[in-house]
């Protein structure tokens, strides 16, 4: 019986190995194996030199190894009809293979995420709001009251001009917007980057369009200074440039921050030795940024005795055109793949 049990075992592990990729290969299995003058018929005859006492649990066993058998059997021939459906028995494996049409990322999403990203790891969270805004998020509450010169800085798209008691909508024309929006809420500190598409009535060139991407930032807590703004950004200019990159702020105008200043980096082509992409002058303006108007405070209800803070915009077209070199924005929006497969899927 014991050496019934270890034959039985063996067969097993040799039935189990057998690899049939044709059906002629498959028939030589079924004959060797289940055939009349088959293992397993041949095995089966040994039941005879068995003692009767052990009979049962050699009959069980050998029955088991029939139906164990004829299972594998079964279980090769659908391996070989699947196989034979999908061609493979009769593939040509020196064949180049079917290329897989991958997407890549498109540049200036990479940018928008690499920003994002750098300035999540200063502690600043995503706040996002809507493309239709009113009148009193994109422009009034940021001290920019009906008539404001400084209204002209940026050609609005109008939606629908108010009637008596009714609102102006319009396309944002900044994700300041989303900045007013998140104050509102009254939850201070605040520390946020809104990232999001904006519009403005520009005739489309290589340097401008009617509609564009931005990340504004906003920082509010008490004692929040001009210090703290810097290096801010002096940090996310090096993440995202290298540490050669220098910064420079310049004095600037912007109704909801006083001061206010735009910011240069050292040009990335030629180093600061003058070039065209810089105009010959070394530095190249990426960003405008200052401290929030105590006026914008108090429009969202903000003590603006206790609270002071910094906010700052850029354009991601604009820095993706200086991470990649690209000298046409509209490059951007016309979906030419040629253009857009330059760019790494990964990121
Ligand atoms: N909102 C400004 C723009 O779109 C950018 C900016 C944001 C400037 C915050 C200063 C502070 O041009």
């Amino acid at each position: 019986m014991e050496q019934l049990l270890a034959q039985v075992a063996q067969h097993k592990l040799e039935i189990l190995a057998a690899v049939v990729t044709t059906k002629d290969e498959l028939e030589v299995f079924r004959v060797k194996y289940l055939g009349t003058k088959g293992l397993v018929k041949t095995i089966m005859a040994e039941m005879r030199n068995v003692a009767p006492e052990q009979k049962k649990e050699a009959g069980a066993l050998l029955n088991a190894f029939k139906e164990f058998t004829e299972s594998r059997f079964q279980q090769l021939l659908d391996g070989l009809g699947l196989q034979e459906q999908s061609g493979t028995a009769d593939t040509d494996l020196s064949l180049p293979g079917y290329k897989q049409a991958i997407g890549s990322r498109h540049p200036v999403s990479i940018v928008h995420n690499k920003i994002v990203g750098i300035f999540q790891r200063l502690g600043f969270t995503v706040a996002e709001g809507p493309e239709i805004e009113d009148d009193w998020h994109n422009f009034t509450a940021l001290n920019l009251p009906q008539n404001h010169p400084a209204r002209d800085m940026q050609d609005t798209f109008y939606i629908s001009h108010a009637e008596e008691g009714e609102k102006d909508w319009l396309l944002r024309t900044h994700t300041s917007s989303v900045q007013i929006r998140e104050m509102e809420k009254g939850i201070l500190p605040l520390r946020i980057i809104c990232p999001g598409r904006v519009y403005r009535n520009e005739t489309i060139s290589a340097r401008a369009h009617c509609f564009f991407n931005q990340v504004e930032g906003l920082y509010i807590a008490e004692e929040v200074s001009f210090a703290d703004l810097k290096q801010t950004l002096y940090f996310f200019v090096q993440e995202m440039f290298g540490d050669k990159v220098k910064i420079r702020f310049r004095p600037s105008y912007f109704p909801f921050t006083e001061p206010s200043a735009e910011m240069d980096i050292s040009c990335l082509i030629c180093g600061g030795s003058g070039c065209n992409v810089c105009k010959k002058t070394g530095w190249v303006e990426i960003l405008g940024c200052g401290m929030v108007h105590p006026a914008v405070l108090e429009n969202c209800k903000i003590d603006s005795n206790k609270y002071t803070g910094f906010a700052f915009g850029m354009g991601i077209e604009r820095i993706t055109m200086l991470s990649y070199q690209v000298k046409d924005l509209r490059l951007f929006s016309e979906n030419d793949l040629r253009f857009l497969q330059q760019f790494s899927a990964a990121t």
